[in-house]
């Protein structure tokens, strides 16, 4: 299977979750145990160069990326997650949106200080997201050396948004 292979296992839905998106659908890969298998080995094999020491999971689906690529290479996992989600102190980054802003939280002490993350996602779209992502884990202490993700919708041109190496396996124009 490559990675052409691997596309016909996400669905595309129009018109979801508005009028006008083309939806691509994480989850009718990971239903297949097979295409998801090769997926999350494919990404960890692209990962393992940089050595991370912990992964960072963006909620919610970047926990369904982080969690086979933590087993996989050996390396813990750090959530970012959603206002109100994390016991104790916590660290925030603020980020707008096309309507409207969001915040993720870290818990403080999460990263040792310059310990090597890789953040990861399902999606990397407009890049928002991400490199939102990338500002707290600084803020945090960590030292972020890549973002992982499983799809990339390239016309939007998101990696230009973030100042590592993205690794994208499927990438949609
Ligand atoms: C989606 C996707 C990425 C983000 C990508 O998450 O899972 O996290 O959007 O978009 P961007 O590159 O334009 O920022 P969503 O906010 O829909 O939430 P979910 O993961 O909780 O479903
Ligand atoms: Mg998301």
């Amino acid at each position: 299977m490559n990675d052409i292979d691997l596309k016909q296992y996400i669905a595309s839905i129009p018109d979801f979750p508005k009028p006008g998106i083309l939806f691509y659908d994480i989850g009718s890969l990971m239903r297949n145990a097979d295409a998801w298998q090769l997926a999350t080995a494919r990404m960890a094999h692209a990962v393992a160069p940089w050595q991370p020491d912990q992964l960072a999971a963006i909620e919610s689906r970047g926990f369904l990326t982080a969690a086979p690529l933590s087993t996989r290479l050996g390396a813990g996992i750090v959530m970012l997650r959603k206002p109100g989600k994390l016991p104790g102190e916590t660290i925030s980054h603020s980020y707008d949106l096309e309507y409207g802003s969001d915040t993720l939280h870290i818990q403080a002490g999460a990263i040792q200080p310059g310990q090597r993350v890789v953040v990861t996602d399902d999606m990397l779209a407009t890049g928002g997201t991400l490199a939102a992502s990338i500002a707290l884990l600084r803020k945090a202490g960590a030292n972020v050396v890549g973002a992982s993700v499983l799809m990339e919708l390239t016309a939007l041109r998101g990696r230009e948004k973030v100042d590592v190496p993205v690794h994208a396996l499927l990438s949609y124009d």
